[in-house]
């Protein structure tokens, strides 16, 4: 095998990156794949604290560096492997030669995922220059909506593909920014749209992905649809020939193009 890399990027902190990363990571995992979860957020990383990993002893930043194997870095917590970094880190490290290292494990894994930092420096060049393709997250207003459309146009100057748009923290209200706004205005299909849900907050504070904590929410069927279609499992709820039968989402036909656009 020869993993697939993907980077969860957007230009504006707390939108859900890490969640995201969490959440999607352990929907491919439950369908059977070999999943790596890399913190790419190297000044301010908190993949591991999302995954009750606490001061590990060897991380990205030593990988970087040269002083760690890049195997010795990663932790198995069952279902999911993760590459964590040092949140206490003080000396310099060159987050460019991510690319490089993840190279070593590339066949060790049907995805990776990395999660990416809010920062508009090397650490985020560092990830879309690493990844395969990019999931960009926005949430449904306007400050967010501009980082995300600079973040894909940063994407594009370094021919990055960008498979899509997850759109989180949505409340379904009025004032919010429509999905078809949303692509118009970035050139980029929403893959899924994930709920504002308070059970999110209940599942980091019991360090589970969220699709564990509440696996049958509307944000994790939709974690586990864009799943199904990134590894090229047909959506079994959706069918374009069964738009009879119900009415899908935005979304649910972005996927289906995306699927039929990479597997068929
Ligand atoms: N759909 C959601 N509904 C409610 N809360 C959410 C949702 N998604 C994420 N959150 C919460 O928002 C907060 C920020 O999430 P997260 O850390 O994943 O964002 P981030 O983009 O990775 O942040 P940073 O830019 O700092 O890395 C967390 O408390 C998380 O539980
Ligand atoms: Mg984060």
């Amino acid at each position: 095998m020869v993993a697939k890399t993907i980077g969860i990027l957007s230009l504006k902190g707390g939108v859900g990156k890490t969640s995201t990363s969490v959440a999607l990571g352990s929907a491919i995992s439950e369908l059977g794949r070999k999943v790596l979860l890399v913190d790419g957020n190297l000044s301010a990383p908190n993949l591991g604290l999302h995954l009750n990993i606490h001061h590990p002893e060897l991380t990205l930043h030593h990988v970087l560096r040269g002083e760690a194997n890049i195997r010795d870095a990663i932790t198995d917590i069952g279902g999911l492997d993760v590459l964590p970094a040092s949140i206490l880190n003080k000396s310099k490290t060159n987050p460019l030669k991510l690319r490089d290292k993840l190279n070593y494990i590339k066949h060790d894994y049907d995805f990776i995922l990395i999660d990416g930092s809010p920062s508009l420096n090397e650490e985020t060049l560092a990830v879309i220059l690493a990844a395969d393709e990019l999931l960009v997250v926005t949430t449904p207003d306007l400050p967010t909506l501009e980082m995300t459309i600079k973040a894909v146009n940063i994407a594009k100057q370094r021919d990055t593909p960008i498979a899509g748009l997850i759109v989180n923290k949505v409340h379904n209200k009025r004032f919010e920014i429509p999905l078809r706004q949303i692509e118009k205005n970035s050139g980029v299909p929403v893959l899924a749209v994930i709920p504002h849900d308070i059970n999110m907050l209940r599942a980091l504070s019991q360090y589970k992905p969220y699709t564990e904590y509440k696996a049958y929410s509307e944000g994790s069927r939709e974690f586990r649809k864009l799943a199904a279609s990134l590894l090229g499992e047909k959506c079994k709820s959706f069918d374009l020939k069964g738009l009879f039968r119900f009415t899908p989402t935005l979304q649910d036909v972005n996927r289906e193009i995306f699927y039929e656009s990479v597997f068929q």
